[in-house]
């Protein structure tokens, strides 16, 4: 039987995803990035999602990067192939319905970074190392890299990242915009439970709306967005979960959504 590369674990509707290669310090293979296709064909049905964390295996790494042993002997065409790969279930991830966070537990380089990037958000233990080191082996990040770290962190930072392929620590990280938060690493699984909880319980489908808003609003001109945003605000009302959420707060109960 071949191993379980993408560990997923499911908490009433907030799945946990857990990449699994740690003596690759799991590094991102055809392999990991067919497994990973795999589980998203399955989220991407589920009405009850609530939510995805996204992980790395052990306390040393989130994801050292695209896979260097395998990409070393590839052909112009296999890496243009590999990268679509990526790119396609990377995009996959980044537009599940629900918010999808990092926990960046460690390493996180080259496709480990641009991974992190396509989540909505990630939060960082003090020890995480972020970088796209790709200038260093010869080639450019492609896995989507130069495209969303500028957006993410402004093209000053991000060039300087990409061009340098210098590393820098979690708290640097923290203060580009690259992650929302940074604590002890003994203290990321306790904050991951208190996600799963507070994603859990708020309304799922207000949870839905908020993120699309937020991500079909960033493609449209600001009077549109926000037309946009007045259109999903009014469609809340058409459901049960409003009625639900304003009377708990009236009657002074907890909203059961
Ligand atoms: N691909 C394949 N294997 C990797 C890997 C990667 N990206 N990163 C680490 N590994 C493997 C190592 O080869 C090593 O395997 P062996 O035990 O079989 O030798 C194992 O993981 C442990 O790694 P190290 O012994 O190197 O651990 P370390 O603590 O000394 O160093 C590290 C850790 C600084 C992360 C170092 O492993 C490293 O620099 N890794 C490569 C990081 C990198 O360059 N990432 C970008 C990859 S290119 C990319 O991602 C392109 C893209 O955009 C698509």
């Amino acid at each position: 039987m071949s191993e379980t590369l993408i560990e997923v674990a499911d908490n009433a509707g907030v799945v946990r995803l857990t990449i699994s290669r740690p003596k690759a310090l799991n590094a991102l293979n055809s392999a990991v990035l067919s497994e990973l296709a795999g589980v998203l064909d399955d989220l991407e049905q589920r009405d009850d999602l609530r939510a995805v964390l996204i992980t790395g295996a052990g306390e040393k790494s989130f994801v050292a990067g695209a896979d260097i042993a395998e990409m070393r002997d590839k052909t112009p065409e296999q890496a243009r192939a590999f990268a679509g790969q990526a790119l396609k279930t990377i995009k996959r991830l980044e537009t599940l319905p629900v918010p999808v966070v990092a926990l960046v537990n460690g390493f996180c380089l080259g496709g480990g970074c641009e991974l992190a990037l396509a989540c909505d958000w990630a939060v960082a233990s003090d020890n995480a190392i972020f970088g796209q080191p790709e200038v260093l082996l010869g080639v450019i990040p492609g896995f989507g890299g130069t495209q969303r770290l500028p957006r993410r962190v402004g093209p000053a930072m991000a060039i300087d990242l990409v061009t340098t392929g210098r590393k820098i620590d979690a708290n640097e990280a923290l203060r580009i915009g690259l992650v929302n938060r940074v604590m002890p690493q003994a203290e990321l699984e306790a904050y991951a439970e208190e996600l799963t909880k507070q994603l859990g319980g708020n309304g799922p489908e207000a949870v839905r709306g908020a993120k699309q808003a937020v991500h079909d609003g960033l493609d449209q001109d600001l009077d549109s967005a926000l037309a946009l945003e007045t259109s999903l605000f009014a469609l809340c009302f058409a459901g049960e979960e409003q009625r639900e959420g304003m009377s708990a707060f009236v009657e002074k109960r907890k909203p059961n959504f």
